[in-house]
């Protein structure tokens, strides 16, 4: 026996009571403190010896506890067969509810008591709740009427791949605690970079390598810490407050966020402003000018974030001649390539990613447009060292020989969090399952759907288009007199959304850029097809008849 086990540990502390017990239950306990730890039959074995011991006066609950069988293979099988069901019904009707939920703050409260069971309740009751209570308060991102914000797309592999996912619950924090979840990481993300084309420099199989991370956020406040740490290695941590971060009016608003979480001072963090004559890309001459004046000023450059896809209107950035400045100034870039990143599977984009070899990292969702469940950001960087100097943690509860060895990866050096999903057998599965062939024709499908979107706009002269299309993102507006009157115009505009929105049918957002209030139409919900499309258009045309003819 080990001198301080656990487990002999709790025993030795309860000897008053041992002497209380009977004696097979005495013996029991003998033979169990003979065991070699770590023993699993004597870890449980003392589990319940604990629990009666200390539960006594609810020992008349006993018989009841101990039917509790929370992972019952059976009954896993008979209800999730029943879950499974509720799903396919669910997508097969999920056309037939309104997209954007009608419900009114704290509908919830109304439906729900306030309190937990005390005991446990029939699980057909509780999908009952499901359908009557939470599905009328969803707003269905699976509608194939979704054209909002950017859908969040799925598929039968990528389902399969969560369930699995979830199956194991495995916690690989480090290669040991599941070295198939790493390894299977690993190997995914190189498939998807070489999908994209990306420089083997990104790849395991080269000198760099990929994570999934959960969210875009994650990625750039991992890649920011990287780049600070390594600047303030150099210039000293008390130089803090001189580091500038750069990106533009367009940058998703979780840049300014991971930067004040990364500890730069809000004052230093550039927003550049775009203009509608550059399609509000970031310009690299406007970068410059702004860079050059911190520099005067004695202050210190340190990271871009470009983007290949902007949310409000899709706009990219132009990688390589940004990355021409930034390096000049030794800035890490890193791209954020949420949305538009997955379009570059496909051949004709791919030059989206001119440039690509001169940033530091890049990071793309593929829940957002690969078919991929909710949430999976793949980020890919150069030099993965650095992430793993500024993260690392090496507690003695998580060391052991493989991390020691240096031989193999451990992807909690690579993040915020310790523990992490297997979040990569999603995406393997749906990689494997969809192909790449099939991934591009998805993709290609719904620009089509946005080309003919586009086309049904251009043939009413009471629409315009105000921003080129990129991907599957068409941005319009109601501007029938052709008038630059913009509050008129906003308006209009803004009662277009509210009616199309309120009947339910469709769910469409808006954006201002440039100060002109515009609508978004972002084709890519996995049920969309070509009649979803025409629909949506019926009823923008009708709603903007109505509105014209009230005005
Ligand atoms: C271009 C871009 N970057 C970042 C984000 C934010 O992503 P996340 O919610 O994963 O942090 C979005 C969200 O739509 C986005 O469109």
């Amino acid at each position: 026996m080990q001198p301080l086990h656990a487990c002999t540990f709790c025993l030795t502390s309860t000897t008053s009571t041992y002497a209380t017990l009977n004696p097979s239950t005495r013996a029991t306990l003998d033979f169990a403190s003979t065991l070699p730890p770590p023993c699993y039959k004597y870890s449980s074995f003392q589990a319940s010896i604990s629990t009666s011991v200390q539960m006594g006066s609810l020992e008349s609950n006993l018989p009841e506890t101990s039917q509790f069988k929370p992972l019952d293979p059976e009954e896993f099988r008979k209800q999730a067969h029943q879950v499974v069901d509720f799903i396919a019904d669910y997508y097969k009707n999920v056309e037939t509810y309104p997209v954007l939920s009608q419900v009114q703050p704290g509908y919830l409260q109304t439906c729900l008591p306030g309190t937990a069971p005390y005991r446990p309740e029939q699980f057909a009751t509780i999908l009952e709740d499901i359908q009557n209570h939470i599905i009328p308060g969803m707003t269905h991102w699976l509608s194939p009427n979704f054209f909002a914000f950017f859908p969040a797309t799925v598929s039968t592999a990528g389902f399969l791949g969560e369930m699995l996912c979830t199956c194991f619950n495995s916690v690989g924090f480090n290669w040991l605690a599941s070295p198939a979840a790493t390894e299977l990481e690993m190997i995914v993300l190189d498939w998807l970079a070489n999908m994209l084309k990306l420089p083997k420099t990104f790849l395991f199989s080269g000198s760099g390598g990929g994570v999934i991370q959960n969210t875009t956020s994650e990625a750039v406040l991992v890649t920011l810490i990287a780049a600070r740490d390594r600047v303030l290695n150099n210039i000293g941590v008390q130089n803090l407050s001189k580091l500038v971060v750069y990106g533009s009016d367009q940058t998703h608003a979780m840049f300014p966020k991971a930067c004040k979480v990364a500890g730069i001072n809000p004052c230093n963090i550039r927003l550049i402003p775009t203009t509608i004559d550059s399609c509000f890309s970031l310009s690299p001459v406007a970068l410059r000018t702004v860079v050059e004046a911190d520099v005067a000023a004695g202050l210190v450059p340190l990271y871009l974030c470009a983007t290949v896809g902007t949310t409000s209107t899709t706009a990219v950035d132009p990688i390589g001649l940004l990355a021409d400045v930034a390096n000049a100034y030794g800035m890490w870039v890193h791209v954020d390539a949420a949305y538009g990143g997955s379009a570059c599977i496909c051949p004709e984009f791919t030059h989206h990613f001119n440039g690509i070899e001169s940033v530091d990292s890049l990071s793309l969702s593929p829940h957002k447009w690969l078919l991929t469940y909710l949430d999976c950001c793949c980020l890919w960087v150069k030099n993965p060292s650095l992430l793993v100097m500024a993260l690392s943690t090496n507690p003695e509860y998580l060391r052991n020989n493989p991390s020691e060895s240096d031989s193999v990866v451990d992807f909690k050096d690579w993040q915020i969090g310790t523990g992490r999903r297997f979040k990569s057998l999603r995406l393997w599965l749906v990689l494997r399952s969809h192909g790449t062939a099939n991934l591009q024709s998805h993709i290609r499908s719904d620009i089509r759907m946005a080309k003919t979107f586009e086309r049904l706009l251009k043939s009413d002269p009471r629409f315009e288009i105000v921003v080129p299309r990129q991907f599957a993102l068409v941005c319009f507006r109601l501007n029938p007199d052709n008038q630059c009157r913009f509050d008129h115009t906003e308006l209009l505009n803004r009662k277009l959304l509210e009616s199309v929105n309120s009947t339910g049918r469709v769910y469409m957002t808006h954006t201002i850029v440039g100060g002109v209030y515009i609508l978004r139409f972002a084709v890519g919900a996995t049920l969309t097809e070509e009649s979803h499309v025409a629909a949506a258009w019926k009823l923008i045309k009708e709603a903007a008849d109505a509105l014209l003819k009230g005005a």
